[in-house]
C-alpha cells in the first residue's frame, strides 16, 4: 500500500532521507509521489503522479530545504492517480500537510459537513477531509495536538497518518489505526515510516505504534498517547537485527531473484524455530475441536499445503479458508472450541486481520504465523510463531511461502508425536527429510537455472498456461500459477488434476501448455492418467518430476527433474522453487519488472 516516511534531523537535509526512505518502500506498490518540508517556518510541498525518480527530478524535489519533513508514495484507493490526488494533502491555508495510508470510511459525511462550512477540496481523495477537519477544530483556539485528537476520534476506517504543520514547525504528529506505522530514533533525530526497511539505513531502534495511538515526534524523542483518552504510553524501543544490506538486492537484478536464491538459508533459519513457541502453538492447535487455516494469496496456498500435511502427518482435519471469505462462510459456526490459525507474511493484511477480529469476538483461539515481528498479527494472536524468512521486498511472495509450509510441517510433526500418530521410525525419517529440505532447494536452484532459462525461452510467447497437480501438489500448482499470473500477466489456470475433466479440459486444444507437478508418492500413479488426458487433446506437456521418472519423462514434451527422495508431503517446499524461477524468467524476458507487478502491493492493508 502507500509508503510513508517522515523525519526530524539535526544534520543534513530531510529531503534526502525522505526520498531514500520512499525508495526503500517502492516494493509496496505506488502510483504517485509527494514530499513536504518546513524551512524557516515556511512549508513547501511538491507532488505528482509518477515514479519517485521521475517526480523528484521533474519537480526538483532535492532542492527543498529543511530538517523536518515527510514523504509519501500513493497507491490509489479513492480517486485516480493524479497530481491533485497525490499526497500530501493540506488544509485551506496550506499550513497543515498530511499523508495517509488506509481508507477513511466516513469521509463522505465528513466532507459534506466541511463543504457546508465553505471548505474547498482540490482532490477526490478520502484523505483530504482530515487536514480540513483539523483546520476547523483549530478555529476553537486549541493547539494542533488537541485538534488532531478530536479529529482522529471522528474518523472511521484505517489509517497511518503523518502531519507536518507550520503551527508547530519542530514537531511531527503521527497516528495509527489498522495501517502499520513504525517510529525510529537515532543520534541524528527521529523517524517514522510505514515499514522497517525505510528506517534501517538510519536506525535499528524502533517502536511500533499500535491501533488507537498517536505519537508526537520531536528531534530527541517521541511521546506516544492513546487517542481515546490521551493517556501516555511507555514502550521500550526494539532492536531490529536486519541490516540495511539484508534489505537490499545484494547484486541480484531483482529482489525476487535474490529472494528465490535466499531460500536455502531462510529455510535453515526456519528450522531453528523457538521450541517453546512451537510447542505452545501445537498445544493450542491440539485443543481445538475444529481447526481453520486462514490466510490470503500465497499465504493461503501455504495453508492449503498445510492442511494436507496436518492430515497426513498428524491426522488432523483442518479447513483452509481465504481470509476475505472466512466470516461469510464460518462466522455463524466459529466459537470457543475453534482454533483459527492465521498465516500472513506481513501480519498486516486487512482481510486476515478482519477475520481474526471476528474470530476473537466469538471466543475462538487465534494463532498466528508471520514474518513480521511486532506486526498486528503478533499482537492479536494468543500465540504466534515468527517464520524467520527475513525481509521480503519483491511483491511476489517466494521465500515466505516455503518458510510458511516448513513451519506448518514442523507443527504437524510435533502433533504427530504428541498424539502418537506415527511410529518412532516414521517420525525420525520425516524429521531427517525435513532437515534436508534446504539442501534440496539449493541443489535444485543450482542445477536448474539453465534448464529453466531454456524452458522459459521456449514458452515465453504462450498466451495461456494450465497448472495441474494432485493431492498436496494441487497447492504447488496453485502457487506456481499465482507466480506466473501475477508477474507475467499471462492468463493461467490451476486445478487439482482430477478435477480438470469436470470442465477445464474443454479449453485444451493443440499446443496449450499444461504444467504438471508430479513428485513421487501416493498421487504419482494417478497423475499419469491426467497427463494422458491432456496429451491426447493436443496439449504440450511440461512436467516437474523426480529425476529419472521414465514414465513421466516419456509422456512429457519438456521436463524439470528434481532431486530423488523428496517425500510427497514435503514436496511443495522444494517443487515450487523452479516454478518461481520460471515465472521470474518469463517476466524478465517479457520486459516486465517482477518486483513491482501492476496493480499489486506487497501488503494489502485496505478492505
Ligand atoms: O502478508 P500476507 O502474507 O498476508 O499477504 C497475503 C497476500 O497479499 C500475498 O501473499 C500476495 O498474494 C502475494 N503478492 C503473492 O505473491
Amino acid at each position: 500500500m502507500c509508503g510513508i516516511f517522515g523525519c526530524i534531523i539535526r544534520e543534513g537535509e530531510a529531503v534526502k532521507l525522505i526520498t531514500d526512505g520512499l525508495k526503500r518502500l517502492e516494493y509496496r506498490g505506488y502510483d504517485s509521489t509527494g514530499v513536504a518540508t518546513i524551512q524557516n517556518g515556511q512549508m513547501s510541498i511538491r507532488k505528482d503522479k509518477g515514479r519517485i525518480e521521475e517526480v523528484v527530478s521533474n519537480l526538483r524535489i532535492l532542492d527543498m530545504e529543511g530538517q523536518i519533513g515527510l514523504g509519501h508514495t500513493r497507491w490509489a484507493t479513492h480517486g485516480a492517480p493524479s497530481m491533485e490526488n497525490a499526497h500530501p494533502h493540506t488544509d485551506s491555508n496550506e499550513s497543515i500537510a498530511l499523508i495517509h495510508n488506509g481508507v477513511i470510511e466516513n469521509y463522505l459525511e465528513l466532507k459534506d459537513e466541511l463543504l457546508e462550512k465553505g471548505h474547498i477540496f482540490k482532490s477526490r481523495t478520502d484523505t483530504e477531509v482530515i487536514p480540513h477537519l483539523i483546520e476547523e477544530e483549530m478555529k476553537n483556539d486549541i493547539g494542533l495536538q488537541e485538534a488532531m485528537l478530536r479529529v482522529l476520534r471522528r474518523l472511521r476506517g484505517s489509517y497511518a497518518l503523518v502531519v507536518l504543520s507550520t503551527h508547530e514547525p519542530d514537531r511531527i504528529f503521527v497516528a495509527r489505526n489498522e495501517s502499520p506505522l513504525v517510529l525510529g530514533i537515532s543520534d541524528n533525530g527521529t523517524f517514522c515510516a510505514s515499514d522497517v526497511p525505510a528506517l534501517l539505513p538510519y536506525t535499528n531502534q524502533v517502536t511500533y505504534l499500535r491501533n488507537g495511538e498517536m505519537a508526537v515526534m520531536e528531534i530527541d524523542g517521541y511521546q506516544i498517547l492513546k487517542i481515546s483518552d490521551e493517556t501516555r504510553v511507555g514502550r521500550e524501543t526494539q532492536e531490529i537485527t536486519w541490516s540495511p544490506e539484508m534489505a537490499e538486492k545484494q547484486g541480484y537484478k531483482h529482489y525476487m531473484l535474490k529472494e528465490i536464491y535466499e531460500q536455502p538459508n531462510s529455510l535453515k533459519d526456519g528450522l531453528r524455530l523457538q521450541e517453546r513457541y512451537l510447542d505452545l502453538l501445537t498445544q493450542f492447535l491440539d485443543r481445538g475441536k475444529e481447526v481453520f487455516l486462514v490466510a490470503a494469496g500465497t499465504s493461503f496456498h501455504s495453508c492449503l499445503a498445510g492442511s494436507y500435511i496436518l492430515s497426513k502427518i498428524a491426522r488432523i482435519t483442518s479447513i483452509p479458508v481465504v481470509s476475505s471469505e472466512f466470516m461469510e462462510r464460518y462466522g455463524s459456526t466459529v466459537g470457543i472450541d475453534s482454533v483459527v490459525l492465521t498465516v500472513s507474511q506481513s501480519g498486516e493484511t486487512y482481510d486476515t486481520l478482519k477475520a481474526i477480529d471476528q474470530a476473537r469476538m466469538r471466543a475462538a483461539t487465534v494463532l498466528g504465523i508471520t514474518n513480521t515481528v511486532g506486526s498486528t498479527l503478533t499482537r492479536v494472536s494468543r500465540a504466534y510463531l515468527i517464520q524467520q524468512s527475513g525481509p521480503e521486498i519483491g511483491v511476489a511472495a517466494t521465500k515466505t511461502f516455503t518458510s510458511q509450509v516448513l513451519v506448518l510441517a514442523q507443527m504437524a510433526l510435533r502433533l504427530a508425536k504428541s498424539r502418537g500418530k506415527l511410529s518412532q521410525d516414521e517420525l525420525d525419517e520425516l524429521d531427517e527429510k525435513l532437515q534436508k529440505v534446504p539442501d534440496w532447494v539449493e541443489e535444485s536452484l543450482e542445477k536448474l537455472a539453465d534448464p529453466i532459462e531454456k524452458l522459459a525461452e521456449s514458452i515465453m510467447d504462450e498466451e495461456l498456461f494450465v497448472f495441474l497437480g494432485r493431492g498436496i501438489s494441487s497447492a504447488t500448482a496453485l502457487e506456481a500459477r499465482l507466480k506466473v499470473l501475477e508477474i507475467t500477466y499471462v492468463p493461467s489456470l490451476a486445478y487439482p488434476a482430477g478435477e480438470s475433466k469436470h470442465g477445464p479440459i474443454s479449453i485444451i486444444e493443440d499446443g496449450v501448455t499444461c504444467v504438471f507437478v508430479c513428485p513421487q508418492g501416493e498421487t504419482r500413479p494417478h497423475i499419469v492418467g491426467s497427463i494422458m488426458e491432456m496429451k491426447s487433446r493436443g496439449a504440450r506437456i511440461i512436467s516437474i518430476c523426480e529425476e529419472g521418472d521414465s514414465d513421466i519423462i516419456r509422456l512429457s514434451d519438456q521436463v524439470i527433474e528434481m532431486p530423488k527422495g523428496i517425500p510427497e508431503v514435503l514436496s511443495p517446499i522444494v517443487y515450487i522453487a523452479p516454478m518461481q524461477l520460471l515465472a521470474y524468467k518469463l517476466a524478465v524476458m517479457k520486459g516486465l519488472d517482477p518486483d513491482m507487478p501492476r496493480n499489486l502491493a506487497k501488503s494489502v492493508t485496505v478492505p
